[in-house]
């Protein structure tokens, strides 16, 4: 008891990080890597961190890069209100304020030794980066591994240089959609639903781990489910708008009988658990 306490205290602790690199990676998404002055982040595939600007405010931004890459850590961040596109401005050299890693992360124990099925929209690569990542580093541990890609168009697709990477290897299966065809795009065309029914499912011994945008959910869970995979298994990542980030303001509840805040409950959770929520 008393290490979880101070467990929960040191990551409330600011701590003071740099920008070792940044590159502009979309007109919307910029791609940081941050070194904190007083060692690694630590955290696990599905945690996030607040990063904060001095006279800004305080976001959640999810860590994108896996924990087995150690002396820097890896945001995506998306110019959306005021301290996103203050990040936009920051660049090499540039400090920022870090708490964190918080949020319950994806159980990556339970996965080990099964298939994994990803299934990503947009801007839900970059909290999934960090696990698909992990699994790279460890992939003896872990079954077939299948990813599917959505994006808007060709040009909003990110980390383009791994996911090239991602579709060599023999021991991964790779698929990407577009929403809307571009005219040097040779891929598949259509809603990220479309490319489920293409993948072999053993819904013994398989995950199926979803981030994306709140209308993607509904129906990639729906055709999980036609190919039977159990709601234990569906593993999802959400966002709420969050306040206070520790489970105090009740700015992130999720609207499901339990009262799960999105901060302390999640942002991770089965379907299994969540699935009486009307916004899912
Ligand atoms: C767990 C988690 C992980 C996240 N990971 C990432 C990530 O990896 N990359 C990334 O780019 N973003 C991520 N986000 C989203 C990011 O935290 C938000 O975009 C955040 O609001 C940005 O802060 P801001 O000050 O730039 O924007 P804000 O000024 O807060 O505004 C952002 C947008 O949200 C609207 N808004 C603000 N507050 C509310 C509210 N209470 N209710 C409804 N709408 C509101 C605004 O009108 C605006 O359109 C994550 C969020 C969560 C919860
Ligand atoms: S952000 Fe305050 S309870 Fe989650």
């Amino acid at each position: 008891m008393t290490e979880n306490i101070h467990i929960e205290n040191s990551n409330w602790r600011l701590r003071k990080g740099q920008i070792i690199a940044a590159r502009q990676m979309t007109a919307t998404e910029k791609w940081f890597d941050i070194k904190l002055e007083d060692g690694d982040l630590d955290h696990e595939p599905g945690q996030f961190v607040q990063v904060e600007l001095y006279g800004v405010g305080e976001a959640p931004i999810s860590v994108c890069s896996s924990p087995t890459k150690r002396g820097s850590f890896e945001l995506t961040v998306r110019a959306a209100g005021r301290l996103t596109k203050h990040m936009h401005s920051l660049g090499k050299g540039d400090w920022l304020g870090i708490r964190g890693p918080f949020g319950k992360p994806f159980p990556v124990k339970l996965m080990t030794g099964n298939d994994l099925l990803f299934v990503a929209g947009g801007l839900g690569i970059a909290p999934l980066r960090s696990l698909i990542n992990y699994v790279m580093d460890n992939r003896r541990e872990f079954g077939k591994v299948d990813i599917l890609l959505g994006c808007k168009t060709p040009t909003d697709m990110l980390f383009g240089d791994e996911i090239k990477a991602w579709q060599k290897r023999l021991d991964v299966n790779f698929s990407c959609t577009v929403d809307r065809t571009a005219p040097d795009w040779k891929g598949n065309v259509g809603l990220i639903t479309s490319l489920i029914p293409g993948v072999t499912i053993n819904p013994e011994k398989t995950f199926g781990v979803v981030v994306g945008p709140p209308i993607m959910y509904k129906f990639v869970i729906a055709e999980l489910l036609k190919k039977n995979l159990p709601e234990r298994q569906i593993i999802l990542s959400l966002e709420r708008h969050m306040k206070c980030g520790m489970g105090k303001c009740g700015h992130c509840q999720i609207d499901h009988p339990k009262n799960y805040y999105c901060c302390k409950d999640g942002p991770t959770f089965t379907y299994e658990e969540v699935k009486e929520s009307k916004k899912l």
